[in-house]
């Protein structure tokens, strides 16, 4: 560590899909965090790239703005701008590391690029007490379903996979089949909060080691809605909250059979949620309700830290600074 860890400053930048985010974290405290959601995708029924980094255009400076106002700090004031390297869509990448590196040049100032992975199991050391290392990961957004053994902060190997979609896409399918607007994910959860998980049985994938796949049980979805509508045109708006509370449970057993059987083979003490798909309320309540019966401890980070937001870019990137881990100005915008 080449500098104390206290006088640290940085503004951080996320735009790797389609939320436009700025935080200002200072002696690794969080003083603003700021995300625009762009709405306009949820008419398409999912992101439209191009639009994603037209409106990212629109949004990074008035949301830079607001995260330096409301962290009181000055220009001058910071240490380095960290951003989203990747993974994301292209467009929207750009977006966010053009004008990190064009602030950079203007305050003469070093970038750091943080994996966007990476910032989101980060989000655990936003949290007062830091997590043990080694700790098991669940990281469940949108495009990834991953278990991570971390080793250190921003030290982790992958362990296990999804071989085809991501949960967070298991979940805005089964809202797309069910007619919701994108992204489904929160509203599959909330009208599952209304139903009965037992109303109806839906395949769990059985995956060597500790991988997952979600595409069967998008299928076996769609050909049960089928069948149903065939006798009753009406079965979906009639047993919305109980389909919803079934896939939604199918979705978290998958999730944590094989998380805890990695953390068992493991030997691990610490384990932790991240990710979009982390804010959901089951599997918030039955991650912890496992650790609980294997006296493991849990990290489940606060609800503005699941989604894609700055703050975990910013604490990403305060221990890249303070690890020495400068970007350069001909980075790419993707890291490989
Ligand atoms: O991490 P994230 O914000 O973006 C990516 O990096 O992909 O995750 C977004 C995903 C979406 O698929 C969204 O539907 C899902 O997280 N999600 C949820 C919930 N909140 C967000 N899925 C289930 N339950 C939720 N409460
Ligand atoms: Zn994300």
């Amino acid at each position: 560590m080449t500098q104390k860890q206290d006088t640290v400053t940085i503004l951080a930048i996320e735009s790797s899909c389609d939320d436009t985010a700025a935080a200002v974290i200072k002696d690794s405290k969080i003083l603003a965090n700021i995300v625009a959601s762009q709405t306009l995708h949820s008419e398409y029924g999912g992101v439209i790239p191009e639009l994603a980094g037209r409106a990212h255009q629109q949004y990074i400076l008035p949301v830079v703005q607001q995260a330096l106002q409301k962290a009181d700090i000055n220009l001058n004031d910071l240490d380095a701008i960290a951003y989203t390297r990747g993974p994301g869509l292209m467009g929207s990448l750009l977006v966010g590391s053009h004008f990190a590196k064009g602030l950079a040049i203007a305050l003469n100032k070093p970038t750091i690029g943080i994996h966007h992975l990476e910032a989101h199991v980060a989000a655990h050391y936003l949290q007062d007490q830091l997590p043990e290392f080694p700790f098991l990961c669940l990281l469940v957004s949108g495009g990834h379903t991953q278990i991570l053994l971390v080793k250190d902060f921003l030290n982790m190997e992958i362990i296990g996979s999804t071989k085809d979609d991501a949960a967070g896409e298991a979940f805005d399918k089964t809202a797309k089949m069910l007619g919701l607007p994108y992204p489904g994910g929160p509203l599959v959860d909330q009208l599952a909060e209304l139903g009965n998980a037992n109303a109806f049985s839906f395949p769990k994938s059985k995956m060597e080691a500790y991988d997952y796949s979600f595409s069967g049980l998008k299928t076996s979805l769609l050909y049960f809605l089928k069948k149903q509508k065939e006798t009753d045109p009406n079965f979906i708006e009639s047993r919305l909250n109980d389909i919803c509370a079934s896939m939604r449970s199918t979705i978290v057993e998958s999730l944590l059979s094989q998380f805890e059987k990695a953390a068992i083979d493991l030997n691990i003490k610490t384990v932790g949620i991240a990710g979009g798909v982390s804010a959901n309320k089951l599997l918030r309540k039955e991650f912890e309700k496992m650790a609980q019966k294997h006296q493991w401890r849990s990290m489940i980070p606060a609800f503005e830290y699941c989604t894609d937001n700055a703050a975990m870019i910013a604490i990403a990137g305060h221990y890249k600074f303070i690890n020495n881990e400068l970007g350069s100005l001909n980075d790419l915008p993707f890291a490989r």
